[in-house]
Parts: C-alpha cells; structure tokens; sequence
C-alpha cells in the first residue's frame, strides 16, 4: 500500500512571523523546500508522497482504537451549558483531559505501537511546535521508545521543558518549522531514525480517528460534529470514522482565517502552499495539508469555515466561563464558528464540538479573557473631561460606585488638555456586568459630563448572544 521510495514535499507547521505571507499558492513543483537541503541533499518522508497519497481505512481505525485502549483515556462528551443560550443541543468532547493536554496522543501512540522492532529500537524523531512533540515524547517514555523531537526556537519554553522532561531528546534548532523539518529529517536519514509526521503519517490519522469512534458511542443521533482542521489529520480521522458508521452526520471542518489551508486545498483539489499568519489558534497554522489527510478527508467534508481571531477569544472566554475549561484556541474554533453565526444550520440540532487541546500560555490565556470582556461590553475604556476643582475626581468616582460599576484603573491628565483650564481628562478602565449595565454607564456618563469618549473595539460592534 505504501510506496516508501518516493520523494515527498510534506511541509508542516511554521510560525506566522517566519512564513512568507506573499507565498500565497505554489506553483506545483516548487513547493517549501523541506526535500532538498544544502548540496541539493534529498531528504523525503517516505509515508507521505504527494504523488501517490495514501488514504486510510476504517478498519485502520479501528486497529488503533484496540490497540492504544491501555494508554489512551476515553474522555468525557458531555452536554454543554451554553446549548440553550445558542439554541443547539451541544456536546463537548473534551480531549484535552488527554494526560499531555491534547488528542494528539491518539496517533502519537498509535504510530509508536505499530513500529517494528527495528524501528523502536533505534527510535523515532519529528518536528513539531508543541501538541503532537508533547504526544510523542510522553508515549515513547513509557513504551520505551527513544524519541527525538526538533522543535524551533520558537517553540514554547514550557512545551520544550515538558517534552524534555519525559527523557527525550529535544533538540532546539530552526527558526521556524521549515527548518526544524528539514533538520529532523535529515537526522532521520543520518541515524536511521523513522519520520513521524504530526497529521500525515497515515497511523497518526487512524489514531487521530478513534476520537470519532468515541464520539458516535457516547453521543447518540448526532447530526453534525464540527472538527478544527491544522495538517487535517484529526479531521481525517474523525470524518472516515463517524461517516462510515453514521453516513448522514455532517462533518464541519474549522479553520482560522489566518491559515486557510484546507479552503485553498479544497479550491485547488489539492494541498496548496499558502499564506499563512500568526494566530491564536496556532495548532492549526500549517501552511499547506497533509496529501494523505487531504485525500482521506475532503470527500467526507460537508462544510468548511473559516473563523475571526476575535470570535476565538471569545470562545476561549466562553468555555472558561461556562465549561470551567482552559481551551486552546484551535480547540475553540468549532464554538467560535458557532457564536459568530456561521454555523445557524445548526440550530436545533445535536452537534458535538471537539474541544480538542488545552495546552494555551497562561498570559495569551490572560489576553483572551481580556478582550473577551472587551467583545462583550464587560470591560470598559473611556475618557471623560471632569472638573479639575476638589472632588471633581471623587464625584465620578462614587457615581460609577453608584450603578456598581467596578473601576480597574484611572489615570488623569492635566498638561495637554486644549480646553478649560480647570478642566482634566480622566481615563478609565471599569468591569461592567453585561452590556445592559454597560449602557446604563454609558446614558449616565453622558447625561452628567458634556465630553465622554469611549474607547472602541473592532470586538464591541460583534453580536454576541445576549443571555450567555
Ligand atoms: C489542539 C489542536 N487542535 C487541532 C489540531 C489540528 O489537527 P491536525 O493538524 O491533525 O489537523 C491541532 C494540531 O496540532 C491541535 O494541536
């Protein structure tokens, strides 16, 4: 089935900032070059081959479901809080209770079991930025199976220090993930080493699938399941899994419109280079799909969306809130999809979401939070010209108190006020309760002060769900 002698061109993930945002298609034959190095070395992963994709089997899925049972967890998929402020009958599917904090696991350990003995002993290597790194170096650390992992130097310090921290061997090389696949690859040919692609190696995708296998046991009747794509392994899995048992469930691919491989794949007919940027789902940004994830997967896909950046934060806010879950933001994408009103089709319906990772840094987490009040009229900027004589500060002061508006911080400003000499600009962050009470700010302010400016957010003009 497979051809392991050919040249492949698979490119995995980079980092918005080190990816050419002008490199919007390629050209065929002149793909990112992760095949050839200097002196023209051809270095290939001979189980992805884009001239001869491979597409999995349900029974290749349903092989790894047997085999990785001991070492994976079944998650929970339970119905969500916010189902009836959306108006959809919403089950989570929380993988990110995996021990590494993402299904990445799944495929991870699947590939690792499947090995043959030859191969474990010598040992595995990939490149990757965190999730699938994270996987491997803890599933190779308790089947005891030497691990490399290449990981940029952009890579998250406390992800490289996890992956370290399970025995393996981390190297920290590469600016960006083109690189550290080049440079894996070309230890996996110096040392014997088998490449493991994070979302194209076709073990890595039966793995990925036993999520859905999991899914259509816990959840019965579901009629959509929504699924966030990166090199669309997960997607590729999922959707052979779910639609070979339940043909009429419909699966809704996810990406974030700041890498938009998979649409361009789908427009093109096949994997495309393209243009991507950094983004806060950063799990998904891989520039071009795996050609055996492409193959397996867009034939099972019903729909595609492409989500903001701003409905991912405030989906990451949503689902702290309401689900008491930290959630990356590739794993907010299906409900950042759901809140921006790309999904109505799916109101009154069963859908189950994939809340598929949760390793987030704790200050891009903070961030989240922050303009997710923001978005919703919950936290508050504005600038108001008060009298400067005593007690002109203490009286907004109280008024805010009045309406219980919480201040989180005031300035004022005197110098470089063009008016009234006893006038001051008073800059204010507060914490309102919703945007009834913001208005009710807002009405009192302007009814007391002739100069109120509110500072503005793309986010405060989104339409969110009041009742959530
Ligand atoms: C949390 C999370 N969700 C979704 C994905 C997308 O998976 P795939 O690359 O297989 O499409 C990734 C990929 O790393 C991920 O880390």
């Amino acid at each position: 089935m497979r051809d392991l002698n050919r040249k492949s061109n698979g490119e995995e993930r980079v980092n918005g900032h080190e990816f050419d945002p002008i490199a919007e298609t390629d050209t065929g034959s002149n793909d990112l070059d992760s095949s050839t190095v200097h002196n023209n070395e051809e270095l290939s992963d001979p189980y992805c081959v884009e001239e001869s994709p491979n597409k999995i089997t349900f029974e290749d899925i349903t092989s790894a479901a047997f085999k990785i049972k001991c070492g994976i967890i079944n998650t929970p998929c339970v119905k969500s809080r916010l189902s009836d402020a959306i108006g959809i009958d919403l089950y989570l599917k929380k993988d990110l209770l995996q021990a590494t904090g993402s299904f990445k696991e799944r495929g991870a350990r699947y590939a690792l079991v499947m090995l043959k003995d030859e191969q474990r002993r010598i040992g595995v290597i990939s490149a990757s930025l965190g999730n699938h790194a994270l996987a491997l170096c803890y599933h190779g650390n308790k089947l005891g199976i030497p691990v490399t992992v290449v990981m940029p130097v952009l890579a998250p310090i406390m992800k490289i220090a996890a992956c370290r921290q399970y025995g393996a061997n981390v190297i920290v090389d590469g600016l960006d993930m083109g690189e550290a696949k080049r440079i894996a690859l070309r230890q996996a040919k110096e040392k014997g080493l088998t490449y493991i692609n994070g979302y194209d190696h076709p073990d890595i995708m039966a793995g990925q699938g036993t999520l859905g296998l999991e899914i259509v046991e816990q959840v019965p009747n579901i009629d959509a399941v929504v699924v966030p794509i990166g090199g669309g392994g997960l997607i590729a899995g999922v959707a052979l899994a779910v639609k070979t048992l339940h043909p009429n469930v419909m699966i809704i691919g996810v990406e974030s419109e700041r890498c938009p491989s998979f649409y361009m794949a789908r427009k093109a007919n096949r994997p495309i280079q393209t243009a991507i940027d950094s983004t806060l789902a950063d799990g998904l940004a891989v520039p071009k799909v795996g050609c055996n994830a492409f193959v397996t997967a867009n034939p099972l896909v019903d729909k595609l969306v492409v989500v903001k950046e701003e409905w991912i934060a405030i989906a990451i806010l949503k689902l702290v809130e309401n689900e008491k879950c930290i959630v990356e933001g590739a794993g907010a994408t299906g409900l950042a999809a759901i809140l921006a009103g790309q999904l109505e089709e799916l109101k009154g319906k069963r859908v189950v979401l994939l809340l598929c990772g949760g390793n987030i840094d704790t200050t891009i987490l903070g961030r989240c939070l922050e303009r997710g009040l923001a978005a919703e009229g919950r936290l508050l900027k504005f600038t108001v010209t008060v009298s400067d004589r005593p007690g002109g500060i203490a009286e907004l002061c109280r008024m805010l108190a009045s309406i219980g508006v919480s201040i989180k911080d005031i300035m004022h400003e005197r110098a470089w006020i063009m008016s009234d000499i006893f006038s001051v600009d008073v800059k204010v962050v507060c914490e309102t309760r919703d945007r009834e009470h913001a208005e009710q700010l807002k009405n009192m302010l302007h009814q007391n002060y002739q100069r109120v400016v509110f500072g503005t957010s793309d986010m405060s003009t989104l339409n969110l769900p009041l009742s959530m």
